[in-house]
């Protein structure tokens, strides 16, 4: 694992992913900002196209509806949610150079300080939220006024999916089980953001809200289709485990079975965008660290080459916790009328929520550094990304072999018929051919079709794939099907 120090160093995934336009230090021009990066042309794609997945799974998939909440809201939403009074961490301060830091597992009150050496001594909890003003200040204004207009950055998609919980029930018919899904930004004001992309300011979650009648939790629709999958988990406390999900859910180290399956959904949807399975573990959280509406939480874990063991999704079980205290301060119900199956009588109940919550910044990490090799091919080494062809950023580089007009015109146009049949294809010009073959296998781009004196005569192209580096001929027009095909 990186120390503080070697953690000031950019690692070779975040170094390539700057040179090669993923992305890069936001404000750079003004010297930069701790915990904020901004995505380049690649990045973007590639983030897109991971959150593009992620909607499959979970709004085609599941059948979870998608909503677009506002990013602030008033404080009344956040003193209801718990997090005015609980989203905190202990801090500690230098004593010489004044820095505050994070308590966790790697800085603790017994070390010295990371920058300068000094002398480290408690700071007490620090809310993480990003507090603003909504609206103008009208002067002197009456204390209600005041905390109308005191408004938050929101530091999780959640809230507003709870918030908004009347309506969303109304609108499914008043039935449960109902899943809600959200992807944007969230806000935390971490105390000292470290570790590139691990522990930003302004991050993305994709999270999903899945209210269940409580009295079903153990009897979700498709925990046949899931109750076999073994995984490594390690529970709160005690030494891990191998177990299948219906062991560990009938043995209670998880907690039911709609828990359980989420779990489970969440390990298939990091093997199916490309995070090998023997890099991820399910780790439950000890009392200590849960947060304050979770009553079970599992964490699933990425083991980064240079981090260690790292937290890139979380499943808790909120149970009625948030409904409920939304009922209580804003007085609306949040009660459903339910019936289950055997008892005759429709009952009113809260609903239970399970959530499974993405860091999609940090999938991005864990896509980077898992999909890079380092290869040596003859004499030469080469560095590739072999993401899967779906999440590659580019699906074909188009060159021309030699710098002739010909050539360069013909392969604009194959460029732009790929285009027309939606592949996102680039034109690659510069440099010899084997140097842009590297560059596009340092960003992972599945194929390189390149146009000779040959493909103006009988119309074919040679198409390179970029992780056996084998060429076959192609003619144009089955460039699309031979990708798909692949
Ligand atoms: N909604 C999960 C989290 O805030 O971490």
């Amino acid at each position: 694992m990186a120390s503080a120090k070697e953690d000031r160093k950019e690692g070779e995934v975040v170094e390539l992913a700057r040179r090669r336009g993923f992305l890069w230090p936001a404000f750079e021009i003004y010297g930069g900002a701790a915990g904020f990066y901004d995505y380049g042309p690649l990045g973007a794609l590639l983030k897109r196209h991971i959150e593009t997945e992620w909607r499959r799974f979970y709004g085609i998939g599941e059948g979870f509806y998608e909503i677009e909440a506002t990013t602030i809201a008033p404080k009344d939403v956040f003193e209801a949610s718990g997090h005015l009074k609980s989203f905190a961490d202990l801090a500690v301060v230098c004593k010489s150079c004044k820095s505050f830091f994070r308590v966790d597992d790697e800085l603790n009150i017994n070390k010295k300080c990371p920058g300068c050496g000094g002398e480290l001594v408690e700071a007490g909890e620090l809310n993480l939220m990003f507090q603003t003003r909504i609206g103008v200040s009208k002067g002197e204004s009456t204390e209600r006024d005041q905390n109308k207009s005191e408004g938050y950055l929101r530091p999780e998609t959640a809230q507003g999916i709870f918030i908004n919980f009347q309506r969303l029930i109304r609108f499914n018919r008043d039935k449960l089980p109902l899943g809600i899904i959200q992807v944007g930004k969230a806000y935390r004001n971490e105390i000292s953001p470290r570790k590139s992309l691990i522990r930003l300011r302004e991050f993305t979650m994709a999270e999903a809200e899945v209210f269940v009648d409580p009295r079903e939790k153990n009897r979700h629709p498709k925990f046949e289709t899931v109750k076999d999958r073994v995984m490594k988990l390690v529970p709160g406390e005690g030494a891990e485990v191998e177990k299948s999900l219906e062991e560990a859910v009938s043995s209670g180290l998880i907690a039911n079975e709609y828990l359980g399956y989420h779990v489970v959904k969440v390990g298939e949807f990091l093997e199916r965008i490309g995070i090998p399975k023997d890099r991820l573990q399910f780790r439950q959280h000890r009392k200590d660290e849960m947060a304050h509406y979770a009553r079970d939480c599992w964490d699933i874990e990425f083991l980064s080459d240079r981090y260690g063991w790292m937290e890139i999704v979380g499943v808790a079980d909120r149970g009625d916790y948030d409904l409920s205290v939304h009922a209580a301060f804003s007085k609306a119900d949040m009660s459903v009328r339910t019936e289950v199956e055997g008892d005759a009588a429709a009952e009113k109940v809260v609903p239970h929520v399970i959530e499974p919550s993405f860091g999609i910044d940090r999938i991005f990490y864990a896509l980077l550094e898992s999909s890079l090799y380092n290869e040596q091919v003859g004499k030469e080494k080469r560095k590739v990304l072999r993401f899967k062809s779906e999440i590659a950023p580019i699906k074909a580089a188009v060159f021309p072999l030699l710098n002739r007009d010909v050539l360069k015109g013909k392969a604009k146009e194959v460029v732009q018929i790929l285009r027309d049949e939606s592949v996102f294809a680039e034109y690659d010009g510069s440099g010899s051919i084997g140097r842009r073959y590297r560059r596009q296998d340092e960003i992972g781009t599945p194929y390189c079709i390149t146009i000779d004196y040959e493909t103006l005569e009988d119309g074919a192209v040679t198409i390179r794939e970029r992780d056996t580096m084998k060429q076959v001929r192609v003619p144009v027009a089955d460039i699309k099907g031979f990708i798909a095909e692949k």
